[in-house]
């Protein structure tokens, strides 16, 4: 990792420090990282985006008359249209721009997008590379700003995912999450959202690969109150020995195509397959974000097995987002 992209990591973590105060749900204007959101907050998403997965048609028009911006510096399937589908099916409507429309600090500076689009909507949903670039928009902006992936988190996703195994198996509680591959935006978040949940987390990272360190002294600050355990190796199967999903992401993620070479080299014994497969407790599922790289991260063989439960956890970003968008915009939250 460069220089650079270290100091850049390093301050927006350091910025984003877990609260530990009492909970009062949802009480950060925006929804940059799981660092912000207090364990009793992500329970009660939960249990909304069940009454919304059951029965949609009760939450018909519940955000009507409100508004929403998707500002998209790289592509986007299921992240642009769960939540431009999820908004409309709530009556709001949705304004989608893409980088060429809108290059995030080259048209203009990130901080009068910021401003003029808080005059027209009630919210914006960001995706971006640099992290600090969100937490500058959402610094400008005076609607709540929801972080839809950048290079250091992508916690919408994790809202799908831990809702996905609270669905499959009743509870997070001492649930074994293993994660094989990058230690990127995607684990980051996990890491936040499990250490808040009491589950555990086994990682296994190639060597040079592994999550922040700073992520992880932080998580484990957290994780001493909800009990969850957050254990790193090098080795696959050491770590999904007893998992109850085994969860993994892209070996390349969107801006790092330059290393494309030298990652799929060092990530080559962190596939998850076959063996894997023949390997795991017999009840685990078998998760991913998507896109998947077929081949690469991941076999045909575990993403058509009956225990992927990846085309659940796409779905579940739709119902989990409904559920975040409501909370946050109908919310009523203490004057400064
Ligand atoms: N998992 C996810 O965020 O997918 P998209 O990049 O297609 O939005
Ligand atoms: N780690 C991947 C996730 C894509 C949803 C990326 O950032 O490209």
């Amino acid at each position: 990792m460069s220089e650079t992209r270290k100091k850049t990591k390093s301050k927006a973590v350091k910025k984003a420090r877990v609260s530990r105060k009492p909970s009062v749900p949802f009480e950060s204007k925006d929804f940059l990282s799981l660092r912000e959101v207090q364990p009793a907050d992500l329970e009660m998403l939960f249990k909304l985006a069940d009454k919304m997965k059951k029965a949609p048609e009760a939450f018909y028009g519940k955000l009507k008359g409100k508004s929403m911006t998707m500002l998209f510096q790289k592509p986007s399937t299921r992240t642009r249209v769960s939540f431009q589908v999820g908004m409309s099916q709530l009556g709001g409507s949705v304004v989608y721009m893409d980088p060429q429309e809108a290059p995030l600090g080259e048209r203009e500076s990130i901080k009068d997008v910021a401003r003029t689009l808080s005059r027209y909507c009630d919210a914006v949903v960001v995706r971006t590379y640099s992290h600090a670039d969100v937490e500058e928009f959402a610094r400008y902006a005076t609607v709540p700003v929801i972080n839809g992936l950048s290079d250091l988190y992508h916690p919408c996703q994790t809202l799908a995912d831990l809702f996905t195994i609270r669905e499959r198996f009743k509870t997070l509680e001492k649930m074994n999450i293993a994660y094989i591959g990058d230690g990127n935006n995607v684990l980051n978040s996990l890491l936040c959202g499990v250490s808040r949940t009491g589950a555990n987390r086994a990682i296994a990272t190639p060597r040079g690969y592994e999550p922040s360190e700073e992520i992880l002294k932080d998580l484990k600050l957290v994780a001493k109150d909800s009990g969850s355990k957050i254990t790193l190796s090098n080795n696959p199967f050491t770590a999904i020995k007893n998992a109850h999903a085994i969860y993994t992401d892209v070996w390349v993620s969107m801006g790092q195509e330059k290393q494309r070479d030298q990652r799929i080299r060092d990530f080559q014994p962190f596939q998850v397959n076959g063996a894997i497969i023949g390997k795991a407790p017999k009840d685990a599922v078998f998760m991913h974000c998507l896109p998947a790289h077929r081949g690469e991260e991941i076999t045909d063989e575990v993403i058509e097995n009956p225990r992927s439960v990846i085309f659940d956890q796409a779905e579940n970003r739709m119902h989990t987002q409904k559920a975040l968008l409501y909370l946050l915009l109908t919310r009523k939250r203490k004057q400064k």
